[in-house]
């Protein structure tokens, strides 16, 4: 949906965009809140994107300043520089569906074209962590840049090597509705403790750099040197990565089952232990499941947002399953939509 963005330009300047692109919103298959603490991820970008065409303004404006700021100091827009911006998505904001990793990627996109995915990803990273002041890690970034159609992308956060792997399963996504502001919510929080237990498991492992990388096989000793709740955070992000990884395998074996098992193990972990969870996401989990859904989990930091379900193609179901509950609960319907596994950034044609 690119046309609204180039339109807007079009009414909002009187004149036609220097370049456009899109960039698309993401859905996390499993690897969540490993990311900040160098694990693996393994998301899809989704169809919903976000629009931004670009020209040149009459005067200095300083929009979107983290991203601008960015590619100043990495001197593909002139210094100084200034731009005019028109923006449109479909993509939700707060269902974590990865909208404001979406604008700075296409905004980075529209204004430098040149720039290779993964420098744009930076760019956007960036652009989110320092300026804006999320500590995110670089998931929502990396997959809204690299993202292919048909394919899951294998993120290592820690060395940042990423894998392009098939991915044509049916997906749902459920809406709870409810909606979370990162800036303000538990994120920043969890990554605080996070690092707290980093720097507590370092008098046991001096060398270790990332909490993702204390090795799996040391969870008792990890558990008797972490009181709680630091003990909870941890275990977690030690167990979701050697999940991630387990499941970016069976999916690249095409052993859906398997893999759909692991995403309600990722959620039961979610919400017991990293407590990023919500009764609204535990009411479609709960249904689905017990509908004979593959799998099903919270996607994206959680508290709120959306919940993906992994079904077979000939599911009927699971749908009206999740439906009743959530109306039996919340006296509403959520949306339900498919999601297909979509293409990362890219520029539009005017
Ligand atoms: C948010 C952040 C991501 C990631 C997820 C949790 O979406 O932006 O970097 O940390 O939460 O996996």
């Amino acid at each position: 949906m690119p046309r609204p963005a180039i339109d807007l330009f079009h009414e909002t300047f009187g004149t036609t965009p220097r370049s456009a692109a899109s960039a698309p919103g993401r859905v996390n298959l499993i690897g969540e809140h490993t990311d900040y603490n160098g694990g693996p991820v393994l998301p899809i970008a989704i169809p919903a994107r976000t629009t931004a065409a670009v020209g040149p303004p009459r005067s200095w404006v300083a929009y979107l300043a983290g991203v601008l700021r960015e590619l100043w100091s990495l001197e593909v827009v002139p210094p100084n520089g200034s731009a005019r911006i028109a923006v449109a998505s479909d993509l939700p904001v707060g269902a974590g569906l990865a909208s404001s990793a979406a604008l700075a990627v296409a905004v980075a996109k529209a204004l430098a074209p040149n720039l290779k995915a993964r420098q744009i990803a930076g760019v956007a990273f960036r652009a989110e962590h320092d300026h804006v002041g999320v500590h995110c890690g670089v998931m929502d970034q990396t997959i809204a840049a690299l993202g292919r159609r048909d394919h899951a992308l294998l993120v290592e956060c820690a060395s940042l090597e990423a894998t392009q792997i098939p991915f044509g399963a049916r997906l749902l996504l459920v809406d709870t509705g409810k909606r979370h502001d990162l800036s303000t919510g538990g994120l920043n929080a969890r990554r605080a403790e996070c690092e707290e237990a980093v720097k507590r498991l370092k008098i046991e492992l001096p060398e270790l750099a990332w909490l993702a990388s204390w090795p799996a096989e040391w969870l008792l000793r990890l558990k008797r040197a972490l009181p709680e709740p630091l003990r909870s955070r941890a275990v977690h992000v030690v167990s979701e990565t050697a999940r991630a990884r387990f499941a970016a395998q069976l999916l690249a074996q095409r052993k859906l089952k398997q893999f759909g098992r692991l995403l309600y193990e990722s959620h039961e972990s979610c919400r017991r232990l990293y407590d990023c969870s919500s009764p609204e996401l535990d009411t479609v989990v709960g249904a689905a499941k017990r509908a004979g859904a593959l799998g099903a989990r919270l996607t994206g930091a959680g508290w709120g947002g959306a919940a993906i379900v992994l079904v077979n193609k000939t599911d009927k179901k699971t749908i009206p399953a999740i439906q009743r509950a959530y109306e039996r609960a919340y006296g509403k319907t959520p949306p339900i939509s498919e999601v297909q596994a979509s293409a990362g950034a890219h520029v539009e044609r005017l």
